[in-house]
């Protein structure tokens, strides 16, 4: 991601400590912050400094290798020694505990999990090197979704995408947004929508700055605005990213997501997920079975800005005394979803079609 002229990954790892980007001071303020032991990684995923499913699962990885160099720095261990004491690992199970109960609904932060935990097995740097491929993985299988998703995108071409599914929620490129920015280097004009997504507005906030910093024409639209925008025929196609997709193809993204896919079939506007393979769950048989998170009903009540001096303020915006219900994903039927964008290719969203491709 380029930011006045320098490029950026959101996340990466710097000797033990975990840089970000800090996402809930974008898109008013550019800082990063630095994450020293496994628990602060932990704390910013919770806190959403750093969050998107790509994101998310980069730094599940790094916590999980984090909490390898803190064990074994408490035993004085090198980095490339095998095998860990046996009170070392109540304190990485622990850990992985901890990491993997830090937000419920993106399979990548499991999937990252998992694999830097084995890797663990065999040594610290073992960990440490397995993150870090993970992170590598997380862009270059971005940057084949967006060259997939180019074909899709034409001179002319209006459309839609919900939430962040940019470099912001991936290490780079993103997912859905990995295709805009591939067709946009190209020279192709076209225009994208992006849906505010409240309550915490990662479309205003986050997908808005990235389409302005890399120069893509666009229009921030309330989320409920999608249905006349169907209706009028101002939307050729949308994109969105996934937190999980099931293994019949039902993907879970952010809330909201459902409604723009049954306004965009009942308009016939064609409506794609885009997703690595690492956002999969083949042990996941559908939808129903994907756990949603809730969050804080603070983030329905609050909302925050700059004042006209760039002092960021929190500002209530619903009536006080009354309670909010604020579910962060839902799920979207495969029945509704045209194709999803993969690093191998755009595939049916079937049972056959997804068992195929991971099978390589
Ligand atoms: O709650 P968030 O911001 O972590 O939500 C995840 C998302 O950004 C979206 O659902 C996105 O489309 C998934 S892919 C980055």
């Amino acid at each position: 991601m380029n930011v006045n002229g320098k490029h950026y990954k959101t996340i990466w790892l710097e000797g033990s400590t975990v840089m970000m980007l800090d996402q809930n001071a974008l898109p008013f303020e550019f800082k990063i912050f630095e994450s020293r032991n496994y628990k602060e990684t932990c704390l910013a995923i919770i806190t959403m400094i750093t969050r998107g499913a790509g994101a998310i699962g980069a730094a599940a990885g790094f916590a999980m290798a984090q909490a390898f160099l803190e064990a074994g720095k408490k035993q004085g261990m090198q980095v490339s020694d095998f095998g860990m004491r046996v009170e070392d690992w109540v304190f990485i199970d622990a850990a992985r505990k901890e990491i993997e109960a830090t937000r419920p609904t993106a399979r990548n932060l499991f999937h990252a999990t998992e694999i830097v935990y084995e890797s663990g097995k065999e040594s610290i740097q073992s960990a440490i090197n397995k993150a870090q491929q993970l992170a590598d993985d997380n862009i270059a299988d971005a940057m084949k979704i967006g060259e997939f998703g180019n074909a899709l995108i034409h001179d002319g071409s209006r459309i839609m995408t919900h939430c962040n599914a940019g470099w912001l929620g991936f290490v780079d490129y993103g997912s859905a947004l990995a295709p805009i920015y591939i067709a946009h280097r190209e020279g192709k004009k076209f225009h994208v929508y992006a849906d505010e997504t409240r309550p915490r507005s990662q479309g205003a906030r986050l997908t808005a700055w990235e389409l302005y910093n890399e120069g893509v024409s666009h229009t921030i639209v309330p989320d409920n605005a999608g249905a006349y925008l169907m209706s009028k025929g101002m939307i050729d196609f949308i994109i969105v990213g996934a937190d999980r997709i099931a293994a019949n193809g039902d993907t879970a993204n952010k809330i909201g997501t459902f409604e723009k896919a049954i306004v965009a079939k009942e308009f016939g506007v064609p409506f794609y997920v885009a997703a690595p393979l690492s956002t999969f769950d083949m042990a996941t048989a559908n939808g129903s079975l994907i756990p949603i998170e809730q969050r804080s009903e603070d983030e329905v009540h609050y909302q925050e800005g700059p004042d006209s001096e760039g002092k960021i303020h929190k500002i209530r915006v619903s009536s006080p005394g009354s309670s909010a219900l604020n579910p962060a994903f839902d799920v979207t039927p495969a029945s509704f979803i045209k194709g999803i964008i993969t690093e191998r290719g755009i595939i049916p969203p079937t049972i056959e079609a997804i068992r195929k491709v991971m099978e390589g």
